[in-house]
């Protein structure tokens, strides 16, 4: 055997005697070890490229989210906190921490002059605007659980419980989990900072108003989790 082959493929032949036959046992083990631990730096790297991948197209999302460059993160941070309140599994919580922040990616595709126009849509405009979370969907439908995720929170973050949201009109359950707590922290960290058409509300004013659209806008579950929270809990989302 040559030089540049690494140590650990250096087997002795089999057939020798029974001290050779152990080492080559032993140096199989050494060699399967190698490619386990290989195999698994390889899957850790990818999930690490992958992570980071979407954190970046999230940091590109919140370039069009009027000019609260930190929103799509808060959103995450309070999403994730009720779905951990509402006994959702560590992978599920973990899952809405970084699909969250994409939410609104598909206003990448929606025209300055309709998205940046202050004051009222007409309703030609607003219908544009809504097609935010089909368009955004598109980009991220996969059938990696991260993105799929992702594909979910942005199709279905403005469904209504009472069925009267859109793009879907979907009601109650049907409305996926991971959207439906994404919906609640996205409404809320919006009142809670200002926006160019309106104050930032208190915290107080914002959960009052959370609290009033439970079981119509939004999952009564989910309200009565946010309220479990408290101020401490909204604080991820709280002015800075
Ligand atoms: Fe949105
Ligand atoms: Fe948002």
């Amino acid at each position: 055997m040559s030089d540049d082959v690494p140590a650990v493929l250096r087997v002795p032949v089999i057939g020798g005697k029974g001290g050779e036959a152990e080492s080559l046992r032993a140096r199989v083990e050494e060699l399967e070890a190698l490619v386990v631990r290989q195999a698994l730096d390889a899957f850790r790297g990818g999930q690490a490229v992958h992570a980071d991948a979407l954190a970046r197209l999230a940091r590109l999302a919140q370039y069009r989210d009027d000019n609260s460059s930190e929103h799509t993160q808060r959103v995450g941070a309070l999403a994730a906190g009720l779905a951990r309140r509402l006994g959702a599994p560590d992978r599920t919580v973990a899952l809405v921490r970084q699909a969250a922040p994409l939410h609104d990616l598909g206003k990448i595709a929606i025209p300055d002059s309709i998205l940046l126009k202050p004051g009222r849509l007409e309703p030609e405009e607003f219908e544009v605007i809504k097609a935010h979370t089909t368009l955004g969907a598109r980009v991220l439908e996969s059938d990696d659980p991260l993105l799929g995720a992702a594909a979910r929170i942005a199709r279905s973050h403005h469904e209504f419980w009472d069925g009267s949201g859109y793009p879907d009109g979907l009601a109650g359950e049907a409305i996926p989990f991971d959207a439906r707590v994404v919906h609640v922290a996205d409404v809320f960290d919006v009142l809670v900072h200002e926006r160019p058409y309106k104050e930032a509300w208190s915290m107080a004013d914002a959960a009052r108003e959370i609290v009033a659209a439970s079981g119509t806008q939004f999952d009564p579950a989910v309200v009565a989790a946010f309220e479990a929270l408290g101020p401490a809990g909204w604080k991820s989302s709280g002015p800075a």
